[in-house]
């Protein structure tokens, strides 16, 4: 059986490893083949990140020297089990509703004591510069996978979580900026793909939506780190060519409960992979 587990591990791994650089003369993988073996999570990087977030989450620092367990993600100071699978929300103590993303800026603001500003200075790794993720993508991947396995459920009763998901709706289907395209210029219709990349249809598709939204956050394989929803947010953007997406901003936070509400009901299955 430990035998069997650890064969399928350095097999998906060789799979993964040997993509990118596939000549002719190799044996070829097909797409299925791949899509197949980035289900397997034996072989998900993303799992060491996971590890790697809890030390960052338990980690004191900021002119409060303190750590986040005391972040309260909807269910109550220290709460993690389940909090993910209830976001984007309303939170009283903001005024606002959050994501997971800028309810960590505001646990590491309030409880830390850091600025907004030293908070959002670096929030994404460079794959580009070799770069391992940084320490808000890490705690990102962290509390999301304590609701490994729970249903999508965020709520949607205060004022403030329906005006969201108004606005989010809003924002997917408007065009704007130099190339005049909404979200759902790409993810708007049923089997659209650019190169192998299928694009989901979130504006009428309950299933699309869900398939894409229970891997988040997801490693990435092509950038060997794990990439979260903000990060999909703000690399939509910049395929618009609109001006970059501030880091937990509310439009952000609003497209974020579009998709959330739209995937309601997806059992989660973190952390994803995906190529
Ligand atoms: C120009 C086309 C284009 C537009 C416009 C666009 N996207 Fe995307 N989107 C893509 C592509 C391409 C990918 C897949 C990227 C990849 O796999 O490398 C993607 C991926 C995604 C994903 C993740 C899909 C998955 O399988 O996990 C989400 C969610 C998403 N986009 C949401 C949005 C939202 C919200 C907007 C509007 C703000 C938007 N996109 C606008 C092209 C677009």
């Amino acid at each position: 059986m430990n035998h069997d587990k650890t064969g399928r591990k350095t097999l998906a791994l060789a799979v993964l490893l040997t993509l990118p650089t596939l000549g002719g003369a190799q044996e070829m993988v097909t797409a299925d083949e791949y899509r197949a073996a980035l289900q397997d999570k034996f072989a998900n990087p993303g799992t060491m990140v996971i590890d790697q977030g809890e030390m960052q989450f338990k980690t004191k620092r900021g002119p409060k020297n303190a750590t986040l367990e005391k972040c309260d993600f909807g269910k109550g100071p220290g709460v993690l089990k389940g909090a993910y699978a209830e976001l984007p929300r309303y939170f009283k103590d903001t005024n606002r509703v959050e994501d997971l993303e800028s309810r960590l800026v505001t646990c590491m603001v309030r409880l830390q004591g850091l600025t907004e500003a030293e908070v959002k200075k670096k929030v994404f790794a460079d794959q580009r510069a070799n770069e391992s993720n940084t320490a808000i993508e890490a705690m990102a991947m962290y509390v999301a996978a304590q609701s490994d396995g729970m249903p999508i459920n965020p709520p949607l009763k205060h004022a403030k979580e329906k005006e969201a998901l108004k606005v989010g709706e809003a924002l997917f289907f408007t065009r704007h900026g130099p190339m005049d395209f909404s979200c759902a210029t790409c993810h708007g219709n049923d089997d659209k793909r650019i190169r192998l990349q299928e694009l989901g249809n979130y504006a009428t598709s309950k299933k699309d939506a869900q398939k894409t939204m229970l891997t988040w956050p997801t490693y990435r394989v092509s950038h060997g780190v794990v990439r979260t929803l903000q990060s999909r947010m703000w690399d939509c953007h910049w395929q618009m060519r609109l001006p970059d997406l501030d880091y937990g901003s509310p439009a952000s936070v609003a497209l974020i409960s579009f998709l959330s509400q739209q995937a309601k009901g997806a059992v989660l299955d973190l952390p994803g992979m995906k190529r």
